[in-house]
């Protein structure tokens, strides 16, 4: 066959067709759900599109901020309790890894379980999985290891594992699940309960209440990273969608609504100005605001309730001393 063995021939060129077409699919859709949230009142734009290569790298930095406690808290209830959570997960399962990204975390859990047998890293970004997964590779041989590039807000395909665990335990690290509204946060709650099957777990980091101060203080660091993430959004925009935003006219502010208990990211107009998309023309009033990110902040009865209406049983929590952020781990009943 003419195609066998020819790398620069037919095969490769529709292997090319795909990737681009795929592409331009993901900044149509990236388009229409810019100019969907911007046409709102109050205006806001959608946090998922925050990561892009750039926005990956300031949120890595924002990790390491000292006012940023969320990621070093969950890290050090991990070394603290990850010998009890491996104890609670149980021997020879398979672990599904959500949004692990560069798998800081997965890998303390890894090395205190017991003989886990499959790993399924899923994440958004192909670059992270393939570099993490070469590294789980080595440094955990007698894992299998099945790496899936998806974005797991949408549905998603599992690859079928070659040998039998005893469970399927979701491990969803990160707070992530802080970006949902709660009637959201309950149906993605639920679809995990499918996903783990019967039998199956859900190990999840939960940002907790507190102190309005340290949580202000998280969102709205003295370097001016997240200011920065938060910007990006505008560039990527501009650059993705052909867009004017200026980044000097808009500034960057964080607030929590303690009656919603949540954390809201803004971007302020400074000015009154108009920005243009494409064909579309947005006058922003000075002062106006572009909702950009809800962060929840739940409490432990709070999330066991909401975990419950989805399906899950609760089994255990995991806090630090202060209380400041929970790693919750759920069974399906
Ligand atoms: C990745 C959603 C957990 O809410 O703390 C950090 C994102 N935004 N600083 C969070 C974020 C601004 C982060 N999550």
């Amino acid at each position: 066959m003419a195609i066998h063995g020819d790398p620069f021939g037919a095969r490769s060129l529709v292997k090319e067709q795909i990737t681009s077409a795929v592409a331009a699919a993901a900044i149509e859709n990236f388009r229409e759900e810019v100019l969907a949230g911007l046409s709102k009142s109050p205006r806001q734009l959608p946090c998922k599109f925050f990561y892009d290569e750039r926005g990956a790298q300031l949120f890595q930095q924002i990790c390491d901020l000292p006012e940023y406690y969320i990621t070093r808290t969950e890290i050090e209830i991990l070394r603290l309790h990850g010998a009890d959570m491996a104890k609670a997960l149980g021997p020879q399962i398979e672990l599904i890894g959500l949004g692990t990204g560069a798998g800081t975390k997965a890998r303390i859990l890894l090395e205190e379980l017991r003989d886990p047998l499959v790993y399924v890293p899923i994440d958004i970004s192909k670059e992270q999985l393939e570099k993490s997964s070469a590294r789980f590779r080595e440094m955990f041989p007698g894992l299998q290891i099945l790496p899936v590039c998806a974005d797991y807000l949408e549905p998603f395909e599992l690859p079928l594992p070659r040998r039998l665990s005893s469970r399927s335990v979701i491990y969803f690290p990160g707070s992530t699940i802080g970006n949902f509204e709660p009637e959201a946060a309950s149906e993605f709650l639920a679809r995990l309960v499918e996903l783990a099957g019967d039998g199956g777990g859900l190990l999840i980091g939960v940002d907790l209440q507190k102190d309005r101060h340290v949580l202000e203080r998280a969102y709205n660091d003295s370097a001016g990273v997240t200011a920065q993430f938060n910007k990006n959004l505008l560039a990527r925009i501009n650059r993705e969608l052909g867009a004017d935003f200026n980044l000097n006219r808009w500034r960057h502010h964080a607030i929590y609504n303690s009656t919603e208990g949540r954390i809201e990211i803004y971007l302020i107009s400074d000015n009154e100005q108009a920005v243009h998309i494409g064909a579309r023309e947005f006058q922003f009033r000075a002062g106006e605001e572009v909702l950009t990110e809800y962060s929840y902040k739940h409490t432990v009865p709070g999330f066991i309730e909401l975990a419950r209406d989805a399906g899950f049983q609760f089994v255990q929590v995991w806090t630090d001393d202060a209380r400041w952020f929970g790693v919750f781990y759920f069974t399906v009943p």
